[in-house]
Formats: C-alpha cells, sequence, structure tokens
C-alpha cells in the first residue's frame, strides 16, 4: 500500500493536464471552452462528456460521473488512487520518492494525511505481530480455526495485536507520532490516572481500507468466546463507518457484474479466500443510505447475503428497501442452515455457493415471502389482508410491463386466480392510505428524497403509481441549482467576486459539500489567489464526492446574451440564496433575531443596488 505525499501528488497532477489524459483514452472535440467527447463509463450516441481544460475537471452531463484526472484513471482502469498517481507520474517522467516520508516531512502534512500515514504504519505493526513468535496464537486462529491461507491474509493485510498494555503505543510514539493524533485515531486509550494504553489488546486485526486503498481504521476481533467479539477504531476524519464499505478496494476491480454484500468481516474475507473477490460488507454498522448510494453508482448489481437469524433477515429486508427504491438490481442469497456465507463456504465448499448465486432470489418476491410468515393461512380474514399488502406492493412498480410479470408469478406462486389479483391492486391503489402504509413498510420508512444527496446520480424519473408530489425535494434540488450556478459562475468570472462577496459569505450555502468548495473558493478569493477545484479534489477520498463537485461546478447558465440578461440572473439567484438562508436560521438561537434582520436587509439592498 504505498502512499504519497500531498507535494508529489500535486506535483503530478499539475503536469497531466487533463485534456491531453482523457484525449489518449477517449477522442474529444472542441466546442468552445470544452471538449465533447463519447461518455466511456455510459454507453451513449451522442456525446455528453465534457473535459474543461480551466477547471482541470471532466463532467459527463449524461450520467454525472466527473471528477479530476485521477478519478478519471480510477474510473476507467478500475485502479487504486497510488495507482493512477503512478501511472501519470511515469508519464511525465517524475520520480516519486520510493521510500518512506521522514518524521519531519510526515509532520508537515495535513491531519488527515498524518492519520492515514498512522494506520498504515499500524496495519504494517501488527502484520509483523502476526507474522512473529508472539503472533502464534493469532496465526493459529487465522490458518487452524478460521481456515485462511497465506494469501487472503497477505491480501487484507491481517494482523495481531499482542497482550502488552502499549506495546503498540510504543511503538507509534517511537515513529513521530504525538499523543494528540494517537488519540483521535483510537489506537490508544489516555487514562488520566494509568496514563496511555493500548486499545486494541490481545486480538486479531483488521485493517480498513478506503477505495483508495489507503488504510482509514482498524478492527479488531477477541480469539475466543468474550466480549466485546469486535472493537473499531474511532471514528474521524478519515473514517466515517456509515460511508464505509469493507473489502470495497479489492472488489472494486472485480470481472463479474455483481458485488456480494455480506454482514462481517471474516464473510468477505472468506469469500475471497474461496475465490469470490466481488465481496464486500458494511461495517459493523447497519447498511445506510451513503452504503446504498455508493453502491448504486457503481453500476453493478448487489446480491444480498446476510446471516440466516432473524437480525440477518431484517437487515437484508431494510436493504431490499434501499437499493430498490434507488431502482439498484439485487438479489437474494439464502444459506439454508449456515449461519452465514463463511460458515457455508466452509461446509459447503466454492463450487456450491457458485450455484446459490446462480439460483439467488428475487427479491421482491423475497420479501412477499418473508411479509407471509406474518400472516395466518389457517384465518381467511388474515389471508385476505396478505393478499392486499401485496397488491399494494405490486402497485408500486414502476411500469405495466413489470407489474404483469409479477401478477403471473405470484398468483401462481400463491394459488389465486390471476385476474382477482389484478383487481385487487386497481382497489388497493385507490386508497391512499393504504397504499402509504405498504410503501413505508417496503421501503422501510425511507422517502426518495431521503436516499438522494446532492452526492447521488439518482434517476429523476422514480415514481410509482399514487406517488405524493413531493415540494421539498423541488426546492431542494432547486437550491442546490441556484447554489451551483453561483459557484460555477464565479469560478468562470472571478471578477464577479467583489460583487457576490458583499451580499453572500460561505454560510448561506447549505451544509456539505458545497458549503465546503464555496467556503474554499472564497478564501482563494480573499487572498487574492486562484481557486483550483482539481486540487481542492484531493481531499475529497471518495470518487461520489468528485462526481458531485464536477456536477456543482458544470451547472449550465441558459439563456443570457447581454449584460442586463447576466445582471437579472445574478440578483435573482443571490435574493434565492438569501432567501434560503433566512429559511435556516435557528429560532431558537439568541441571536436569531439580529441574524435575520441582516439578512432582510441584505435582500432590500439586492432589491435595489446596481450590481454590475
Ligand atoms: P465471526 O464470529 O468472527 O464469524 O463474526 P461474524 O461476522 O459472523 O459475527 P456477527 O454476525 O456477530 O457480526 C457481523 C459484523 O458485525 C462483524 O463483522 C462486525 O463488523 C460487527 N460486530 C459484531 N459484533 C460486534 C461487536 O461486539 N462490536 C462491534 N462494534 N461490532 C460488532
Ligand atoms: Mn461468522
Amino acid at each position: 500500500m504505498p502512499m504519497y505525499s500531498e507535494e508529489d501528488i500535486d506535483e503530478v497532477r499539475s503536469r497531466n493536464d487533463i485534456v491531453d489524459v482523457v484525449s489518449s483514452y477517449i477522442q474529444l472535440k472542441r466546442k468552445g471552452s470544452n471538449y465533447f467527447g463519447l461518455c466511456p463509463f455510459h454507453s451513449e450516441k451522442s456525446p455528453s462528456f465534457c473535459v474543461n481544460q480551466a477547471k482541470q475537471m471532466y463532467y459527463c452531463f449524461g450520467c454525472h460521473k466527473g471528477g479530476n484526472v485521477f478519478t478519471f484513471l480510477m474510473d476507467y482502469n478500475q485502479s487504486s488512487f497510488p495507482e493512477a498517481v503512478e501511472e501519470l507520474a511515469d508519464k511525465c517522467g517524475y520520480n516519486l520518492p520510493k521510500q518512506e516520508l521522514t518524521v519531519e516531512q510526515k509532520k508537515r502534512q495535513t491531519k488527515k494525511t498524518r492519520l492515514s500515514y498512522l494506520y498504515k504504519d499500524a496495519a504494517n505493526y501488527y502484520y509483523s505481530k502476526l507474522h512473529s513468535n508472539v503472533g502464534e496464537v493469532g496465526m493459529h486462529y487465522f490458518r487452524d480455526v478460521r481456515c485462511l491461507d497465506k494469501e487472503t491474509m497477505r491480501d487484507f493485510a491481517l494482523g495481531f495485536a499482542d497482550g502488552k498494555w502499549d506495546s503498540a503505543y510504543r511503538f507509534l510514539r517511537d515513529k513521530g507520532y504525538d499523543d494528540e493524533l494517537l488519540k483521535d485515531s483510537g489506537l490508544v486509550v489516555f487514562d488520566e490516572k494509568k496514563g496511555p494504553r493500548d486499545y486494541f489488546i490481545n486480538r486479531v486485526m483488521f485493517p480498513i481500507v478506503n477505495e483508495r486503498g489507503e488504510p482509514v481504521g482498524l478492527g479488531g476481533r477477541v480469539l475466543d468466546n468474550s466480549k466485546p467479539k469486535y472493537l473499531n477504531s474511532r471514528e474521524n476524519e478519515l473514517f466515517l463507518k456509515r460511508k464505509t464499505i469493507y473489502g470495497y478496494n479489492i472488489a472494486r476491480r472485480t470481472r463479474r457484474d455483481m458485488y456480494i454484500l455480506c454482514e462481517g468481516y471474516m464473510d468477505v474475507i472468506a469469500l475471497h479466500g474461496a475465490g469470490f473477490d466481488n465481496a464486500i460488507a458494511a461495517l459493523g454498522t447497519a447498511f445506510t443510505k451513503d452504503h446504498a448510494l455508493k453502491l448504486k453508482n457503481s453500476g453493478k448489481k448487489i446480491y444480498i447475503c446476510f446471516d440466516s437469524d432473524t437480525a440477518g433477515v431484517d437487515a437484508a429486508l431494510r436493504a431490499i428497501g434501499m437499493l430498490r427504491l434507488l431502482d439498484v438490481d439485487c438479489k437474494v442469497i439464502t444459506m439454508g442452515q449456515y449461519k452465514d456465507p463463511d460458515e457455508f463456504i466452509k461446509a459447503e465448499g466454492s463450487e456450491a455457493f457458485e450455484d446459490r448465486i446462480k439460483n439467488a432470489e428475487n427479491s421482491f418476491i423475497f420479501a412477499i415471502d418473508k411479509r407471509r410468515e406474518d400472516f395466518d393461512k389457517d384465518d381467511p380474514e388474515e389471508n385476505n389482508r396478505f393478499f392486499r399488502n401485496m397488491a399494494g406492493r405490486i402497485a408500486l412498480l414502476k411500469t405495466d410491463i413489470e407489474r404483469e410479470n409479477y401478477i403471473v408469478v405470484l398468483s401462481e406462486r400463491y394459488g389465486v386466480k390471476s385476474d382477482s389479483l389484478r383487481e385487487l391492486i386497481r382497489d388497493v391503489s385507490k386508497n391512499e392510505r393504504e397504499m402509504s402504509i405498504v410503501r413505508d413498510e417496503l421501503y422501510k420508512g425511507f422517502s426518495e428524497d431521503d436516499l438522494r444527496d446532492n452526492s447521488s446520480n439518482a434517476k429523476e424519473d422514480i415514481r410509482g403509481p399514487g406517488k405524493r408530489i413531493d415540494t421539498k425535494k423541488k426546492s431542494d434540488e432547486g437550491l442546490r441549482e441556484t447554489e451551483g450556478i453561483l459557484l460555477t459562475w464565479l469560478f468562470e468570472e472571478p471578477r464577479l467576486y467583489p460583487v457576490i462577496s458583499k451580499y453572500v459569505s460561505a454560510d448561506d450555502f447549505q451544509e456539505g459539500i458545497y458549503r465546503e468548495i464555496a467556503s474554499d473558493m472564497f478564501k482563494a478569493y480573499d487572498s487574492g489567489g486562484e481557486f483550483d477545484p482539481a486540487q481542492i479534489m484531493c481531499n475529497f477520498e471518495d470518487n461520489e464526492a468528485h462526481n458531485a463537485i464536477a456536477k456543482m461546478l458544470h451547472t449550465k447558465i441558459e439563456g443570457i446574451e447581454t449584460d442586463r440578461d447576466k445582471e437579472v440572473l445574478l440578483r435573482e439567484t443571490l435574493i434565492k440564496l438569501k432567501n434560503e438562508s433566512l429559511k435556516s436560521v435557528d429560532k431558537s438561537q439568541p441571536e436569531a433575531g439580529k441574524k435575520i434582520r441582516l439578512i432582510k436587509e441584505e435582500i432590500r439592498k439586492l432589491q435595489t443596488e446596481d450590481l454590475l
């Protein structure tokens, strides 16, 4: 797992012009200040893939993928971040330092980078412990109890934390990491009386690695039945559990067209060991909407293979709901008598698992079959309710064809006449209340809005019969567009900054990526510098953030011909932004009244003053 300094990464980036790099893969044609070509990430007949030299970014107006040179190579070649850096360094003849950074060099890096180095050193430390004499118990556990081979242990960089009080602490301190960083890493606990001690003692260790292949945390498992079975290092700037997918860095490169989504570390590792290089797991938390969005963006199918117990089935139903809501093709792999895929593989081997993949169940029918178990089959009243529930679910499907296909299969499966089912669907879909209950049940209370955020490229037209008209979504998307227009504009015409900064600050932007980018841009302009979005991108590790930044800085501004048009639109945009800002003032805060007066005053000025 090589890592490079921010200086080197930036040097490589600035020596490789994005137009040159992209043109070596796809044909581009110049159109004004942009270059256009056919998007390599989705199939299309007319070019919507746009490369912008000034921004050093690309963005596809069709599938909404975007980023800088590194993102492009990672997506195009399915490679890791360090590989993308190496490829571009080779291309421009830049010598990346092969040896480690010195303590002094490390101290100059940002906190995120320092944490990343720290986890890398820690992972190496635990890895070498596993392969030393003290690690024999850990080795015995992985080799003999969990039946892992050497390659699998190496691929996942598995390790061992010994039984001493503070050996990892002393090792890391001697490497030059200060106590504050060690505390934030969650690898060391600082007790007021007893002093520093290792968080992981006598555990086998699992480095947690991000999509770029950089360690962002560690997990540790006990060797016996004691509790807690697993511990994870702390969340921080680098590590957010709800966004992390274990095994994704390896699985991203699979040739298979689906991911196998399981529950635990050991499931992923056992499946990889058995030749399923597409296994992944949500990490130590339930499956979240961030996981769902990430998987949607991958474009692959998802085969859910959770534990066979009730908790596993409930978690599977939740994941199915979110994935179906996002239009992700998902299926369910069941394992019968076995607790989880790890046990299945050990008992039945990989061919049997391959069969399970072939026979994976339809997730919509899986959910209905599970729901069936809640109704008493001998009671006609309960049967009636079950069929209404099923009819409601079918009514939520998006197209007639889909509904018709399921009517045929389900009427057969549950022994009802298909015409009776059709009639029931017509009846239930007219009942708003009943439909809203079924919707909540199927989608676990999530709505399309909940799942869609500014990093999503979900289709806009997810709509079933009886769908509520959602005004909130419209206004959120409208607002994002307003913010995008302003930022795109400011980037393209920095001379507008003095005007705009009289009325708005970064705090007027929605929290999240939009505000972060606004804040970086305003800071750069305040100090008289330039804003370099392709560089800022390197601070965001996941490709979804790159897509979102590219999207925000490619918001099209339509219908401006004259300076007068420009002024009208600018005024409108700024007022919209201020009005949103006004709405979002927290009225329970002591300064709220003052804030509101201030914003209202600014809006009044915006309505009357000359802008250009
Ligand atoms: P093995 O017993 O090692 O095979 O683990 P498992 O994956 O079969 O265990 P289980 O189904 O109990 O847990 C699934 C996942 O939940 C694990 O991989 C962990 O990520 C997480 N997990 C389980 N137990 C704990 C715990 O005590 N604390 C935390 N934080 N996470 C846990
Ligand atoms: Mn297990």
